[in-house]
């Protein structure tokens, strides 16, 4: 056996084999071979979704049905609305997301033969669920926490997710469909990218025979991270600290000198730039303009000039997250729930995953390079000859 080698963060070792998303690999960014800017303009969510958990493209009648499953999943059970009810309101909205799939694990787990499709509660029902209830269930705690009201989640049953979130999050019958469409772009954005680390946290899960529900809860935890879906939410932070363009040219110059991380730019895979970034940016732009009021055109104006400024000083471009933040910021979703409406829409990719792992398992079990104690000088210690010492 050749020796193991070793790359720190994982750099560019290949963990498996995956026919669902090519990132980095030179053909673009594509789910299951069709191109993400295709679907992203003639595409809603829930067809990238059925494309991703089912393996192809819904036809009229298959969207129709599709769109109709998931809108009957939206009503929360009484234990669910109970928990969220308990949950404090000054949770992390990503905690809520968390604990939701915890319920939905506890009162509907998986059935134990999860690749039957005929039997309920299978794999593939699994993620229709989460992708289902994730809007509702964070819209009702929020709603409960907020206004003290008990909201009714379900919303018409032939509304999308992203309806049904701008539904629910103003409590308007009328969303607008500028708005509206945004969100739906940026679900199918997030949707899917092969190996990101929470899929990678989900699948590590999976490789142990785990159930469905708790390689969700591993991946959102990965997901919370500011390195990864928490960069949209710290993106904006960042962003909206400026009040002009010229104040973020000269913030940026002194965040960079000091050797600080600028959210929303950068990535591990993609060296060029990334291929979501421009679809989003246009969306962003459209807002601004469709909202037309100083201050949304000079947010756009501060985004703009930030990504002139780390281009040109770090030749860094800007990832999804960058121009999500002020698209959904925009949409009126407040901050701390961007992350959360990724969860939402990544649940579609990280369910495919877990479904692909099953196929062909094999535990995920690296090593480590050991650079602890030396055992042969560790001579174990007598509890009353123990010295008292602070930790390591
Ligand atoms: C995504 C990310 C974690 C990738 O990390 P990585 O692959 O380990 O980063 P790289 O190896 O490409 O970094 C190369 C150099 O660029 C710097 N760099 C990377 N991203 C940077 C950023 N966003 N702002 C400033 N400097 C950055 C690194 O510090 C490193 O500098 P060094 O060589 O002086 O140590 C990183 O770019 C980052 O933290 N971005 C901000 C968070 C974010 O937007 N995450 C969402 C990703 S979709």
């Amino acid at each position: 056996m050749s020796k193991p080698s070793y790359s720190k963060g994982l750099v560019g070792v290949i963990a498996g084999e995956s026919a669902i998303c090519t990132v980095g690999t030179g053909q673009g960014l594509n789910y299951r071979g069709y191109n993400v800017n295709d679907l992203a303009e003639h595409s809603t969510f829930e067809e990238v979704s059925h494309l991703l958990l089912y393996g192809h493209l819904p036809n009229k009648r298959q969207l129709e049905q599709y769109i109709r499953r998931l809108a009957n999943f939206r009503q929360l059970s009484t234990a669910m609305r109970a928990v969220l009810e308990q949950l404090p309101g000054s949770s992390h909205p990503m905690d809520i997301m968390r604990t939701a799939a915890s319920v939905m694990g506890s009162f509907e787990p998986e059935d134990e033969n999860p690749n039957n499709e005929k039997q309920r509660n299978n794999q593939w029902e699994c993620g229709d669920r989460l992708i289902a209830i994730f809007g509702p269930a964070l819209l009702y705690w929020y709603q409960y926490h907020k206004n003290g009201t008990k909201i009714e989640t379900r919303t018409g049953p032939n509304d999308t997710v992203a309806q049904n979130f701008v539904k629910l999050l103003l409590q308007t019958d009328n969303p607008d469909p500028n708005m509206v469409r945004a969100v739906d772009v940026s679900l199918i954005l997030y949707a899917e990218h092969d190996f990101a680390a929470s899929t990678f946290g989900a699948i590590v899960t999976t490789s142990t025979l785990s159930d469905v529900y708790s390689s969700v809860c591993t991946a959102i935890g990965t997901l919370r991270g500011p390195l990864h879906g928490g960069a949209n939410e710290a993106a904006y932070r960042l962003i909206s600290q400026f009040k002009t363009p010229d104040e973020a040219e000269q913030g940026l110059l002194k965040l960079l000198k000091e050797k600080k991380i600028v959210m929303g730019f950068g990535h591990r895979v993609y060296r060029k730039g990334d291929p979501r970034s421009p679809i989003v940016r246009d969306w962003a732009r459209k807002l601004s303009e469709i909202i037309n009021t100083p201050y949304a055109k000079n947010l756009y104006a501060v985004a703009e000039r930030m990504e002139q400024v780390m281009m040109r000083e770090k030749k860094m471009f800007t990832n999804l997250d960058f121009y999500a933040s002020i698209v959904y910021h925009f949409c009126h979703i407040p901050t701390d729930f961007f992350t959360p409406v990724f969860v939402i829409a990544r649940t579609s990719g990280w369910v495919s995953h877990i479904i692909e792992q099953r196929q062909d398992n094999k535990l995920m079990r690296p090593i480590s390079i050991y650079t602890g104690p030396d055992p042969a000088k560790t001579p174990y210690v007598p509890i009353d000859k123990r010295l008292e010492r602070s930790k390591l």
